[in-house]
């Protein structure tokens, strides 16, 4: 059903646009009370078996919305309703600022991709601060914040940048992630580098302390399939070193494989970051390594090219505590929550481990052991 509207509407629609329209009916159906319920018992069942502990919150299951989709909180009750178990706002930033110009999100329907350079079009830090202060919790979910660099603070003042963002918004995030991988603001992705990233985290992490007393707000970095194998494990070792609650892995590619011969070549030579299923194999990778590398002393979140309940397991089986879709929402629509809870709660059931809790990583273990 689903992906007939999406043949006969969506695809026949600017992307950015056809996003606009879902979220704008996403929120009108949450705001009214008898609706939203009838919408979150079909779409948002709960699995005993997939209730999971993670970054010291209970959530219903390990299945999120990864960041992007909602990036200046206006939908996280409209999100909780269709399922995802935890919600990341953001990417936000200091300044408020509007991104790239349109046209800038992009369908490779036959790779089941994306391309995007948003360039983190968003409210700012202390407008979604204020819009999370109002905020009266409906479905009470796990809402992660991710903060980003404003584009037009130098490279050299990053640190003030991210830190404006955490003293406002720490107080609101059940996590917090520093995002420095994004393609689309310049040199972003040289925070990467573990002499920028060491005080940026220090920094982020004393703003967080600040500004909420009486708590420890957990901390995440979210990282690029694009690091240099060496690079992802150093970022791990000091993620260790450094006392982080977790790492993000990963973010979108600027790398163009994995695409099949339908996708228009004027489409794949858009500049921005590439998303779906040809992310997949790369993102797992990182995963597993980062795995091997950190074991249980860090919490990881595996996103990237997850399409089925299969893929969710395999990135559990390889590591994750938590996982995070986008792309695959934008392909199945509203039913694809509820799908993969249902195939996770089959695999584990069919599985040697009791909890997801004793599967995560299970078959990265059995690699390195
Ligand atoms: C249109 C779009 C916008 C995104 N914006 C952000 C963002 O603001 N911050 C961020 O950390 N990731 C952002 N992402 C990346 C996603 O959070 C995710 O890491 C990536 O898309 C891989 O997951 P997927 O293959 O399930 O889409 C965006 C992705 C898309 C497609």
């Amino acid at each position: 059903m689903y992906h007939l509207f999406f043949r006969l509407v969506f695809r026949r629609m600017d992307a950015e646009k056809a996003h606009h329209l879902a979220f704008r009916w996403i929120r009108a159906a949450a705001r009214v009370p008898g609706l939203r319920a009838a919408i979150a018992a079909v779409l948002a069942p709960s699995h005993a078996s997939l209730a999971t502990t993670a970054l010291g919150q209970r959530m219903r299951g390990p299945f999120g919305l990864a960041a992007g989709f909602d990036k200046n909180a206006v939908a996280i009750d409209g999100m909780s309703m269709l399922g995802f178990d935890h919600v990341e706002i953001g990417t936000v930033t200091a300044q408020q600022q509007s991104g790239n110009p349109a046209p800038r999100l992009f369908r490779l329907v036959g790779d089941r991709a994306l391309i995007n350079r948003m360039g983190f079009n968003n409210d700012g830090s202390a407008a979604v601060a204020a819009r999370l202060a109002r905020r009266r919790t409906v479905f009470p979910t796990t809402v992660g914040v991710n903060i980003g660099k404003t584009k037009v603070v130098p490279e050299g003042e990053a640190v003030q940048d991210y830190v404006t963002s955490a003293e406002r918004l720490a107080r609101y995030a059940d996590y917090l992630v520093v995002n420095v991988s994004s393609p689309n603001t310049p040199g972003l992705r040289n925070l990467q580098a573990t002499e920028a990233l060491r005080p940026l985290l220090a920094g982020v992490r004393e703003a967080a302390d600040r500004a909420v007393t009486g708590r420890r707000v957990p901390l995440l970095v979210k990282i690029a399939p694009d690091l240099a194998d060496a690079d992802v494990d150093a970022v791990a070792d000091l993620a260790v070193e450094l006392g982080l609650d977790g790492i993000i892995a990963t973010n979108t590619t600027i790398a163009r494989e994995g695409l099949g011969l339908t996708s228009d070549p004027a489409v794949v030579a858009q500049t921005g970051g590439l998303s779906g299923a040809p992310l997949a194999d790369r993102s797992l990778e990182v995963l597993r390594r980062l795995y091997a590398r950190v074991g249980d002393r860090i919490t990881l979140v595996g996103v990237g090219g997850v399409e089925t309940a299969e893929d969710a397991w395999q990135r559990i089986l390889a590591g994750a505590t938590l996982v995070q879709g986008y792309s695959a929402f934008i392909y199945q629509g509203p039913f694809w929550m509820r799908a993969v809870h249902k195939g996770l709660a089959t695999r584990l059931a069919a599985s040697p481990y009791a909890t997801l809790a004793d599967a995560v990583g299970a078959d990265t273990r059995k690699v390195t052991s």
